[in-house]
């Protein structure tokens, strides 16, 4: 393994680019490569056995790619698969989990939401972590239905998502929650239209910067981080297994030289 190799990412679609935009800006000088397992989304609410067998396709796939690290940009495919990947390949893996932890230690009104995929709230490994971190807080748990669907169509500001989000958030509003944890990596996207229907004192947080400090931390301690500055910046390159359209818009807003490409894994 070398130093020069890439840092390999998966989602179950585009919202892993959340995650992505985080490495990139952490360690801009890294070469990254994005898979968007969109013809396959969601995983949420898929069984536990395909989530762990889609994770595999998606691993084996940026191995075949020379990825030096594989961070799994999916709540769902973290809390469901990550245990079994560690214990299949050889490679480090990073995971994203809801962020409990610090909401819980915040919250003043010890009432925290969390928004987030079936998958990723029935997990053993959500448990483990609500039981270890919340036990003494009201954890108002919802789950968002449809919300992957709209995201991976482009409709982050639509009127459907709206009317949907509002129905979908009301046991937040009746229990007055002061955090939302955004236990999805495409929620992200939705931060801004949040924030508007939220009442002003919750706090949003996802789990993206923390995920992309942990990537930097284990190349480091794994002697893979890239030391030297590249000549030139290295193009962040996305494949997706569907019309990468919607994928190309996510990214454009944040990165002019890249390269969206079709991929059938
Ligand atoms: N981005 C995935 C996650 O973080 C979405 C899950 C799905 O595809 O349902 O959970």
């Amino acid at each position: 393994m070398s130093n020069s190799q890439p840092i390999g990412i998966f989602d179950s679609g585009v919202g892993g680019t959340s995650i992505w935009r985080e490495i990139h800006e952490l360690l801009p000088n890294e070469r990254t490569i994005y898979l968007a397992d969109s013809k396959n989304a969601p995983y949420g609410e898929k069984p536990i056995e395909e989530i762990k067998h889609l994770s595999r396709k998606n691993t084996e796939k940026l191995l075949d790619m020379g990825a030096k690290i594989i961070v799994i940009a999916c709540n769902t495919a973290t809390t469901n698969a990550i245990k079994d990947l560690r214990n299949e390949y050889a490679i480090p893996f990073i995971g994203i989990e809801p962020a409990i932890k610090p909401a819980a230690l915040n919250s003043k009104s010890k009432t925290i939401g969390i928004l987030a995929t079936r998958g990723t709230l029935t997990s053993t490994l959500f448990s483990q972590t609500s039981d270890f971190y919340a036990r003494n807080i009201n954890i108002v748990e919802v789950e968002g239905h449809g919300l992957v669907e709209l995201i991976e169509a482009g409709e982050l500001d639509s009127p459907q998502m709206r009317s949907h989000l509002l129905k979908l958030l009301e046991p937040f509003f009746i229990n007055k929650i002061d955090y939302l944890v955004l236990g999805c990596s495409h929620y992200p996207y939705l931060i801004p239209i949040l924030e508007e229907l939220l009442p002003k004192d919750v706090v949003i947080i996802d789990s993206g910067e923390a995920v992309a400090r942990q990537t930097r931390s284990i190349l480091s301690e794994k002697n893979l981080l890239l030391k030297e500055t590249l000549p030139h910046k290295p193009i962040p390159e996305f494949f997706s297994n569907t019309n990468p359209k919607v994928l190309e818009n996510l990214i454009e807003a944040v990165q002019n030289g890249y390269k969206v490409s079709y991929l059938d894994f």
